[in-house]
């Protein structure tokens, strides 16, 4: 279904990013000077990309209109939904604080501390996406009907035109120059 693909295709984006993070942190990791700026640059990309256009998206659109339908279910898929969605609402919230404190200690007197927040955010970033993937969203389409669908689909449009192609575009752009730095071959 349309909503699921739109969530999908914007998992690429930040598996390419967890991709060039992973490479800043082995980089720091076998003593190269850390460029702060570019894992700057990195975390702003997680936090407007992934967390304010992608997992809000989630968190406003798509797990609201799981809980509303839920009412006509089985006590079993209520259950197994609810914990669900829980735990992925657990799992944004600790990409956040993850996000946060990475760009307190890449900015201390001591930024090689950034790597063991970094790895585990990319750890995160990473299994949390195949997850919804594996079990979230093909659980949605079975859920929700094809006008529910629909409506989705719809309202991701619109919070996708509030978010902005420009800013899109320019966050892009930041992802591709930091992939062509850290990832020459990939780029
Ligand atoms: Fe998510
Ligand atoms: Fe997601």
């Amino acid at each position: 279904m349309e909503f699921s693909e739109s969530f999908i295709k914007e998992h690429a984006p930040i598996r390419r990013a967890v991709i060039v993070l992973e490479r800043m942190v082995l980089e720091a990791e076998s003593g190269a000077p850390i460029d702060r700026h570019a894992v700057n640059a990195l975390l702003i990309f997680l936090h407007y990309f992934a967390d304010v256009c992608h997992q809000a998206k989630e968190e406003t659109i798509l797990f609201p209109a799981l809980r509303e339908s839920l009412s006509l279910k089985s006590a079993q898929v209520e259950d197994d939904v609810r914990k669900q969605l829980e735990h992925l609402l657990t799992e944004h919230t600790a990409d956040r604080s993850l996000i946060e404190q990475t760009q307190l200690e890449l900015f201390s007197e001591n930024p090689n501390e950034f790597v063991g927040n970094a790895r585990k955010l990319a750890h995160l970033l990473s299994s949390h996406a195949s997850e919804e993937e594996r079990v979230l969203f093909p659980l949605a389409e079975e859920i929700l009907n094809s006008s529910q669908a629909q409506d989705l689909a719809m309202r991701i449009q619109e919070a996708d035109a509030r978010f902005g192609c420009a800013q899109r575009t320019l966050l892009m752009d930041m992802l591709k120059e930091l992939e062509s730095r850290y990832l020459p071959k990939a780029a």
